[in-house]
């Protein structure tokens, strides 16, 4: 079969025409005038329940035309939880909100998917009073079910599970289509904007392994959101404001007295920083003069100004480092691009009087938060609280954003739970319309458990550690002598894919709600669900054809004319785990939490595993080795593997390499 879009197209134009007229006649025959004024009465009902029928034929192939001929990935979770959906309403209308569940299943004696609903209605009924058995409620459901293009049959087991199973011939048609049309998700029904803020280090105070988580995950929530057609913002909002400039710039004064024509060497600004801080602590005059600093900066002098760029600066291209090594974009506006709105949103929130004084302090309470927010100090100063209103309120009004998230450390949860309150408060936004979120995420920790250090017990510089993976993943390189098979060249590129891979997918693959364990020799590890471990399943599959002597355009073409059997049990598997991903990917939508993805991937890696163990993909000569047959159909599935393992690297930041 080939897919012709526009033949579809207008097919579906005229069904949904045909649809039109009928049921305009269904209505008129409903209607009672023209019912009891004729003597065809059963006629009429008649000719209306066949109208009837005929409706819902012709919905179901529309559907069906509609998801074949769309370019498009179909989520069939979402598919099914409409069909279910549609079943559960009908046979429990007494039921406000009728819970709707249904998964993919593991185990296939239980069908492809389930649908566990019957229970919880049954337990919603109960509380109403009515005593029914799920086991008839799912009956009921099954028997409600609309005709559908992908459901081949179901059946109750159990207590009332109702389980699902696929249409073989749909399954295959729609791994057709990802293999004709690639990797193309569900259309968006408007353009959406989010707003992304991440990395965000300090600057002057080192970037640390908290810096590097919220690095590596919102660089990923970037590329899903993206991938999915949302326009993205990426924003580094980096402390680049504050009291610690007073010293700084004072000891930049002391140190570098011609800073001003001459750019001043500061090799290490950490240790630039350790010194003020030291001197900040310990001589009283530097710390008069460190206040006067931060007063002239913020009356924006031009020497001060000057003077902090300059510190800036030294910052910035430490970051810019760690960010080209990670291949991450972002765009800098940090602290100081909110200066002058500051002003304005305290204003505003005096202004509807939700400002109290405190010793000199000016805070805003808001009902049902512990903590005040404080958006003015004594000094005068704004604190992390007013920029980040301030931020906020920008993202809002002036990017007019849809989505606003957070990649931060937990520990600033709070922060941010008082930040989106006041801002509700005083009626920027709605929650039911805006969503504006903390993803936040749990420390790092050494191999003993504890918090992150080097062995001296200092913070570890985030190049160092960068540095250190890719010795680690040159030597495990060349322990597994892949520098005796691979060119120079496609060895640095492994080293590097495998370096930067492992530490991005380290942490991504864990719940990043909890804590995580920084582990080299568990990061490159080639066994169990790691990168190195998928990079390597990875470059296999996609050799597989190669060794073949199948080229691409026989691919190709093979994807538009032959039928991809799924006649085998370990066929049928893989094809269903690789059409999982569109339903992967949205549950991520939802949750922002990516371990999901990583996990299908390994699900993915291992059911092909399971696949290629079992169905030849090409039959060989036992005594020659030649290629005798080549089965077409299953160089397709592993196509179509690759192809979307390679999209979930790309969201997840991982740049895999041909060899390995
Ligand atoms: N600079 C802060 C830190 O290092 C993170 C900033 C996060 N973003 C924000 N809008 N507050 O902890």
């Amino acid at each position: 079969w080939v897919l012709n879009t526009c033949f579809f197209a207008s097919r579906i134009k005229f069904m949904e025409n045909e649809i039109k007229s009928l049921s305009a006649e269904i209505e008129s025959l409903k209607n009672p005038q023209n019912l009891s004024s004729t003597p065809r009465l059963d006629e009429l009902r008649e000719e209306n329940a066949k109208l009837k029928y005929r409706l819902n034929i012709l919905k179901k192939s529309m559907q069906e035309e509609r998801t074949l001929c769309s370019k498009s990935m179909l989520n069939i979770n979402q598919r099914l939880q409409e069909v279910f959906g549609e079943a559960i309403r009908a046979s429990c209308p007494e039921l406000d909100n009728p819970p709707l569940a249904v998964t993919p299943n593991q185990q296939a004696k239980f069908g492809d998917y389930q649908c566990n609903s019957a229970m919880a209605m049954a337990q919603m009924l109960k509380a109403k009073g009515v005593k029914v058995n799920p086991r008839e409620i799912a009956e009921k459901i099954i028997q409600n079910l609309p005709d559908n293009e992908l459901i081949q049959k179901t059946e109750i087991a159990g207590p009332g599970f109702i389980n699902i199973h696929l249409k073989r011939t749909f399954v295959s048609q729609l791994l057709s289509n990802l293999l004709v049309n690639g990797v193309v998700p569900p259309p968006l029904a408007s353009r959406k904007k989010v707003v992304v803020d991440f990395s965000s280090p300090n600057i002057a105070k080192e970037m640390h392994v908290g810096h590097l988580r919220s690095t590596i995950i919102g660089e990923s929530m970037c590329r899903l959101f993206e991938f999915l057609g949302y326009d993205v913002l990426r924003l580094n909002h980096v402390g680049d404001w504050g009291t610690q400039f007073g010293m700084l710039i004072a000891h930049l004064q002391d140190q570098f007295p011609d800073y001003l024509t001459v750019s001043p060497p500061i090799g290490d600004l950490q240790a630039f920083y350790k010194e003020s801080k030291k001197r900040f602590d310990s001589e009283e005059d530097f710390k008069k003069r460190a206040y006067q600093c931060v007063v002239r900066l913020q009356s924006k002098e031009p020497d001060f100004i000057k003077a902090w760029k300059l510190i800036c600066d030294v910052s910035r291209n430490e970051f810019q480092k760690v960010y080209d090594c990670l291949d991450v974009s972002i765009i800098e506006r940090g602290e100081s691009f909110y200066q002058d709105l500051m002003t304005e949103v305290v204003k505003k929130f005096e202004e509807k009087g939700f400002v109290q004084l405190d010793e000199g302090r000016k805070l805003v309470f808001v009902p049902g938060q512990s903590i005040p927010l404080t958006v003015v100090k004594s000094d005068g100063g704004y604190t992390y609280d007013t920029s980040d209103l301030a931020a906020l309120h920008h993202r809002l009004f002036e990017e007019k954003a849809d989505i606003i998230i957070y990649v931060t450390d937990s520990g600033q949860g709070t922060h941010f739970q008082v930040v989106f309150a006041a801002a509700q408060m005083i009626g920027w936004y709605d929650p039911q319309v805006t969503r504006v979120e903390h993803a936040g995420f749990g420390v790092v920790l050494g191999e003993d458990k504890k918090k992150f250090k080097t062995r001296s017990g200092d913070t570890v510089r985030l190049m160092d550690l960068l540095e250190e993976g890719l010795k680690r993943s040159m030597d495990k390189l060349q322990e597994k002598e892949r520098d005796k098979v691979l060119t120079p060249d496609e060895l640095i590129k492994a080293q590097r894919s495998v370096a930067f891979g492992c530490i991005k997918y380290a942490d991504l693959s864990h719940n990043r709600i909890n804590d995580y364990v920084f582990s080299f020799d568990k990061m490159l590890d080639d066994r169990g669900n790691t990168a190195a471990y998928l990079l390597y399943a990875f470059t296999r599959i996609r050799s597989i054809a190669r060794l073949a002597n199948i080229d691409e355009a026989t691919l190709k073409k093979a994807a538009e004319t032959t039928e991809v059997l799924l006649d085998h049990e370990k066929e049928w598997k893989l094809g269903k785990c690789i059409l999982r991903f569109p339903e992967i990917l949205q549950k991520i939508l939802d949750d922002l939490l990516l371990h999901t993805l990583c996990d299908y991937l390994y699900e993915l890696a291992t059911t092909f595993t399971e696949f290629y163990d079992s169905c030849y993909c090409v039959e060989k000569d036992r005594q020659t080795g030649e290629v005798v047959k080549v089965n077409m159909w299953r160089m397709l599935l592993c196509d179509a593997t690759a192809t979307v393992m390679a999209k979930g690297f790309d969201i997840l930041g991982i740049n895999p390499v041909q060899r390995m």
